[in-house]
């Protein structure tokens, strides 16, 4: 099994968990990968776009439209893609995929991609065992979504329970995984 010249694009939304995202890239890129990378605005709390652009070696897509008016091809990222991995994966953005809304350029490229897509939920425990959070899950699953199961440990609120997103080594076994 190789990631060699294989295609990630990653979505990366406001957990934050999004401080790993920095070393799971660097895992893609040193086993051969090509990595891009989408943010949602509020990803932007949590890691910065240059991090993740260096690491990448792209320039990482935030919007619909630049400060130049260019707007950002979500049809073209989505058919980049070998696999669309969106971690860390919201509560906010999972619902918003159970239900088909469409309001970021991330959201726009997950419904546009013709490949597999993989979630990495990351959430406090509350929400991440509220029945409406189970629900959309469920129903990602069933549009076809692989789910890397969010672990138990202590989480950034210092709580202990379920909701921890997987360690990117074990994100990067999973997309290796499902992509062969
Ligand atoms: C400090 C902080 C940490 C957060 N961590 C999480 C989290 O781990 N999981 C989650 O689902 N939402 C978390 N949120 C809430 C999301 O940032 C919020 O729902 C946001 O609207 C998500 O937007 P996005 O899905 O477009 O990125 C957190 C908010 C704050 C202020």
């Amino acid at each position: 099994m190789s990631l060699a010249n294989k295609k990630i694009l990653i979505g990366v939304t406001g957990s934050i968990a999004a401080y790993k995202i920095p070393s799971l890239v660097r895992l893609f890129v040193k086993a051969g990968a090509e990595v891009k990378v989408i943010m949602t605005k509020d990803a932007e709390h949590f890691v910065t776009a240059k991090t993740l652009a260096v690491l990448s070696k792209n320039v990482v897509e935030k919007d619909f439209f630049d400060e130049a008016e260019n707007w950002n091809n979500h049809v073209k990222l989505g058919l980049w893609a070998d696999v669309l991995l969106i971690a860390p994966a919201t509560a906010n953005t999972i619902a918003k995929m159970a239900t088909g809304l469409c309001d970021n350029l991330l959201l726009a490229t997950y419904l546009s991609a013709r490949c597999k897509t993989i979630i990495a939920p990351a959430m406090d425990l509350d929400m991440f065992q509220h029945s409406s959070t189970l629900r959309n899950l469920e129903q990602v699953k069933k549009d076809g979504v692989i789910n890397i199961p969010a672990e138990h440990g202590e989480l950034a609120s210092g709580l202990v329970g379920n909701g921890r997103m997987a360690e990117p080594s074990t994100i990067f076994s999973f997309v290796e995984k499902s992509i062969a």
